[in-house]
């Protein structure tokens, strides 16, 4: 199971808001993020908040999300109050929100719609297992207002999507696009994972080609992640399987980035690759942007001007707060206006447009010209006064971004 999260202020029972957070509510753009708590069964590798049937035992069911969903979508609405904007982008996010039925998705993105409004043009995904969605599905999702679907593919290779856990066969993925396609969806993501122990190098470059054959205008790529207490580290720390080794992480890197800019699909946020502007994640751009966002849902995170928060995380604490007319956020912080500088510069570096040298002291200012002079910043976007990363400075990002918020 994931680690706790940081401890924080208690969020009031009836989850107000200072009024400084809601100062600025009504100019910044608003998401709304639903996490969906359930999977079929867990991957080796993740440890995201979801839990399977079993791992459920009985507490917080699937049957009652939606209404607990909605229940604190209307929260959210008193929370905001009336100078909440309509939402620009929605996202519905797991485990593995296609688990649930289409209705029940419908339902709650109708409550989003009726409370707070969309957005002309909103962007509306969910993600999906492509195991979890047929033709009939995805086009009752499309008629309930989803724009945009975003499958977990992680590799062609059967040995890889054996060792991951995967429970789909290489080629649903493909037939999952082919599916969103004709059901009218014009935005279709591809996660893919690098760097599974056992996954070639060939292996990796027939899985990138396999996701670009598949027809998606936005792809994510996704460096394995070993994390402490998953079934995979275990396997590690057994001795059964290698770690994943950096050299061949940085190779698989600009492999996929090599082979995704030759089809058209170009680098907006390091892991993140897409057909234009039009088909970024713009929900993503919000977190990544320091926007406003509602997070609904077990262990979701939330931020409205400067104050973050994050709820219970186990589905049955999450129904029990909802049920009882509770806020079932567990705990926040007010960002210092130092804390959040230093955000800034670490989402925004990571991103194509990347970050202004004015956001940086100096240090940071220091930092930044001596990233140019190793050739891991842009020297031309240095001149215009911005931060942007070179293809080896995406591979050093995290080295790149302590020295800039030094
Ligand atoms: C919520 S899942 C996507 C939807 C669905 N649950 C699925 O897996 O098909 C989000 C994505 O996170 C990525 N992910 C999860 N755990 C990871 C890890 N330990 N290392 C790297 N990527 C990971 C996977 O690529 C996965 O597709
Ligand atoms: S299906 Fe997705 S969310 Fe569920 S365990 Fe696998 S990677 Fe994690």
């Amino acid at each position: 199971m994931p680690g706790a999260p940081p401890a924080g202020i208690p969020v009031p029972p009836d989850g107000r808001l200072e009024p400084a957070a809601l100062d600025r509510l009504g100019t910044v753009p608003l998401g709304i993020y639903v996490h969906v708590p359930f999977c079929a069964t867990r991957c080796g590798y993740c440890d995201f908040n979801t839990y399977t049937a079993a791992e459920l035992g009985g507490g917080g069911s699937r049957d009652s999300y939606a209404g607990l969903a909605v229940e604190e979508v209307r929260l959210a609405r008193r929370v905001l109050g009336a100078a909440a904007p309509p939402v620009s982008t929605v996202f519905f996010g797991g485990g593995t929100p296609t688990l649930l039925p289409p209705g029940d998705l419908a339902r709650i993105l109708g409550a989003i719609e009726a409370e707070f409004g969309l957005a002309a043009g909103a962007e509306v995904t969910t993600e999906a297992n492509p195991d979890s969605v047929d033709l009939r599905s995805l086009a009752r999702l499309r008629e309930a207002g989803f724009t945009r679907i975003s499958l977990g593919m992680q590799s062609s290779a059967e040995h890889v999507l054996r060792v991951l856990d995967r429970s789909h066969t290489p080629g649903r993925p493909r037939q999952a696009v082919a599916w969103a396609r004709s059901a009218g969806f014009a935005q279709v993501s591809l996660d893919l994972i690098y760097g599974t122990p056992g996954e070639s190098a060939a292996d990796w470059e027939r899985s990138v080609r396999s996701a670009i054959d598949a027809g998606p205008d936005h792809v994510s790529a996704y460096a394995l992640i070993v994390e402490d207490g998953t079934r995979l580290a275990a396997r590690i720390g057994r001795g059964e399987l290698d770690p994943p080794d950096d050299d061949e992480m940085a190779d698989r890197y600009l492999a996929a980035d090599d082979l995704f800019t030759a089809a058209g699909l170009g680098w907006y946020e390091i892991s993140n690759w897409a057909a234009g502007p039009g088909s970024a994640c713009r929900h993503n751009l919000l977190y990544w942007t320091g926007a406003n966002w509602w997070g609904a849902g077990p262990g979701a995170h939330s931020h409205v001007g400067g104050t973050r928060w994050w709820n219970v995380r186990h589905p049955a604490a999450y129904a029990g707060r909802v049920t009882a007319g509770l806020s079932p956020g567990q705990a926040g912080e007010v960002l210092t206006g130092g804390q959040r500088a230093t955000e800034r510069i670490m989402l925004e570096t990571r991103l194509a447009a990347g970050c202004p040298v004015s956001a940086l002291g100096p240090a940071g200012r220091r930092a930044a010209a001596a990233a140019v002079a190793d050739g891991l910043a842009e020297p031309d976007a240095f001149g215009a006064g911005r931060i942007v990363l070179t293809r080896s400075g995406r591979l050093l990002a995290d080295a790149v971004v302590r020295g800039l918020t030094g």
